[in-house]
């Protein structure tokens, strides 16, 4: 059967679209919405993806035959898991591949080092997921069935089970799997990534300190089983926090010697930079490993020869010996990807929409391309943390953040048609009011508090806060300091997309009386900013789709989550919602219902989208293109639903054919450890 439904259907199982929660009413719904998606597939079972199974036998790239022979790797047989996790053919669009050939990516961001445990990136656009394997996976599930859409799917843990009050999760590891050195990956190195580093306060990991699951407690049983405890009942559903990039273990063999609590000469700056982005290779559990890395120019990966997957007939994975990140910027990725010298593209910057559609649209064209559900979306965030500053205008501002009149009139201010129009000419753009993204298996717009364009209103409701221009220079003046109303909005310059809607929101706000200061601060410094709250108010890519996905960048679940929100050192001084949206983030984790699920998540646009917890700008459907010699690049795979769509289309199962396959650069080889 085909099924080009939207996503948005998969979830949405006894729901009543009526806007009758809590019995409000909403006084202005959003616009009708067109939809570009043209995304066509079949939707399989958890199974038909893939299994954990023993072969009766096993083979390996070619290559790999001298280096077994030479003694420089054991036989196969010997390399693989007892039970490999076995992709099956039936599931793959172009059936079992040949082995060899290069991938080439080209990404905009650079690798902040291999430290995965220490919240350290590699430069995104799928170079850490190439490197990093977790706990469970996420992004193949929009293709699983909706009765089948019970938690994520396995991957390092291949099975789990609860006890019967949903209090204990016992979790168990594929038996056997090794890192790319040869070492065994175990619960060793699950205990160490829990205990050493979630929850050490001292180190910024992707999940933060006692917020997985209310603050569970791990428990190891053997080398491959471990538990986790939780205070309160959970459901399948908090197992998708284990999922990229939050639940992937690092190498504890290596990390251990420069972890403080492990090596007293150590300190937190020492065990950041353990793996500098330079020293490569290192040791991961990705289907390729870094080998070389040119600062600014490329990283060249290799086919890790230990990885833990197998096709269905034994054939070890991944099929690509080689993968390339070239290191240019965001919109060459595009570029490239039309061109040809690129393989792959998440085409997510409108401005090049229409010229990548006409020459995607040519026979001879290098790529396909075709639309998804709109998934990308733009906010600007707000530092709510008024006891986190001692500066009196810093405070006066974010005094008037959090007056809702205040983010009213912000959100009136903002012509988010012309915004639109800003990035991209054409029906790409559609008013983002925060909350969920329009292709959030999640969204209901019945539910969502539009706060539209309405330039009197908006200069109403900031008179009202007091907020007068005394000194007639255009610019309103605050009531307490007597200063000019001036926000210091951060953005990253690099993308193209922020910084035109960085200028269209500039110039829309002056119009009101606010005057926007934009500041510049680069990818790599971005995220340590965000987090430690440096900020009055940024710019940027929202890309809130499930509230399970990087909850702790969006909504209130712990001291240090969302950076646009700290506790201060008397804690949180919590806006009126915001206790509830922390309420239902828990009641949303301890609930496998679909209909509890739905009305939930309902309850959080509507507060979200009433309160403009952030002021939404617009979003946009994304194409993702992918070079044509590459098969197995399911056709119906969205840029981003459940994951990127780096991790959605289960890259290992690439292939390209013999004929067409790319010169490698470094033929013949894996990566050598000292
Ligand atoms: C960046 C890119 C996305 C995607 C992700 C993957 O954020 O903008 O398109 O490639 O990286 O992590």
């Amino acid at each position: 059967m085909k099924d080009s439904r939207k996503l948005a259907s998969l979830l949405a199982v006894g729901v009543c679209a009526a806007a009758l929660y809590a019995g409000t009413s909403i006084a202005d719904p959003m616009p009708e919405e067109q939809s570009l998606a043209g995304l066509e597939y079949d939707l399989i079972g958890r199974d038909d993806l893939w299994t954990y199974e023993a072969l009766p036998e096993y083979h390996q790239a070619p290559f790999l035959d001298a280096l077994v022979e030479s003694g420089a790797l054991p036989p196969v047989e010997d390399r693989l898991p007892a039970e490999p996790l076995v992709m099956q053919a039936g599931a793959m669009s172009a059936g079992i591949g040949e082995y060899g050939g290069v991938f080439r990516h080209v990404i905009g961001g650079r690798p902040e080092g291999w430290n995965i445990l220490a919240g350290q990136h590699q430069g995104w656009g799928g170079i850490n997921m190439a490197t990093q394997e977790c706990l469970v996976r996420q992004g193949p599930r929009w293709q699983v069935r909706p009765e089948e859409q019970t938690g994520p799917l396995p991957n390092l843990a291949k099975s789990w089970e609860w006890n019967d009050d949903m209090t204990e999760l016992t979790m168990h590891l594929v038996e056997g799997a090794k890192w790319s050195d040869g070492d065994p990956f175990d619960t060793e190195d699950i205990a160490f990534w829990y205990d050493d580093n979630v929850q050490n306060a001292d180190i910024n990991s992707r999940i933060s300190k006692d917020a997985f699951g209310g603050g569970a407690s791990l428990e190891v049983i053997d080398d491959y089983t471990f538990k986790f405890v939780f205070p309160t009942a959970q459901s399948n559903t908090v197992v998708e926090g284990l999922a990229y990039i939050q639940g992937c273990p690092g190498p504890s063999h290596v990390l251990k010697d420069f972890h403080p609590d492990y090596n007293a000469d150590m300190n937190y700056d020492d065990y950041l930079n353990a793996m500098p982005a330079d020293a490569v290779p290192i040791p991961v559990m990705g289907a390729w490993v870094p080998v070389e890395h040119k600062p600014d120019e490329l990283v060249i990966l290799r086919r890790n020869p230990y990885y833990f997957k197998v096709d269905s007939e034994g054939n070890q994975l991944p099929y690509i010996n080689e993968m390339h990140f070239k290191l240019t910027t965001w919109d060459d990725r595009t570029t490239q990807a039309v061109a040809g010298t690129g393989d792959w593209s998440n085409m997510e910057n409108p401005g090049n929409f229409v010229e990548a559609l006409k020459q995607s649209q040519d026979e001879n064209s290098p790529v396909s391309a075709k639309f998804g559900p709109r998934t990308l979306s733009w906010r600007i965030e707000l530092n709510f943390a008024q006891n986190m500053t001692d500066d009196p205008y810093e405070q006066e501002l974010r005094g008037l953040f959090r007056e809702l009149p205040f983010r009213q009139a912000l959100s009136h201010a903002i012509d988010r048609d012309a915004v639109g129009q800003a990035l991209a000419r054409g029906p790409f753009a559609y008013p983002y009011i925060g909350g969920f993204a329009s292709g959030s298996p999640y969204y209901d717009p019945a539910y969502s508090v539009y706060t539209p364009f309405d330039q009197d209103k908006a200069k109403e409701l900031l008179a009202g806060l007091g907020l007068e221009d005394t000194d007639g220079n255009g610019v309103l003046n605050m009531p307490g300091t007597g200063e000019d109303l001036v926000i210091d909005m951060t953005y990253k310059p690099q993308r193209t997309d922020d910084r035109k809607q960085m200028d269209a929101v500039t110039s829309q706000l002056a119009e009101v009386g606010i005057r926007v200061l934009p500041k510049t601060v680069d990818e790599t410094s971005f995220d340590p900013m965000r987090n430690a709250g440096d900020f009055s108010a940024i710019l940027q890519r929202a890309n809130f789709v499930l509230p399970t996905r990087e909850t702790c960048g969006n909504l209130p679940v712990s001291d240090i989550c969302p950076p646009f929100h700290l506790s201060g050192p008397d804690g949180r001084d919590s806006l009126p919602f915001e206790e509830r949206l922390t309420a239902i983030t828990s009641e949303m984790s301890a609930t496998d219902d679909a209909g509890k699920q739905t009305e939930l998540a309902n309850e959080m646009e509507q507060l979200l989208t009433e309160n403009l917890y952030n002021i939404g700008l617009v979003q946009v459907p994304a194409a993702l293109l992918v070079n044509k010699r590459v098969q197995n690049a399911h056709p119906g795979t969205p840029v981003f639903m459940y994951e990127w769509a780096e991790d959605a289309v289960i890259r290992e199962r690439l292939w390209v054919p013999a004929d067409q396959q790319m010169e490698e650069i470094l033929p013949g080889t894996v990566a050598v450890y000292e």
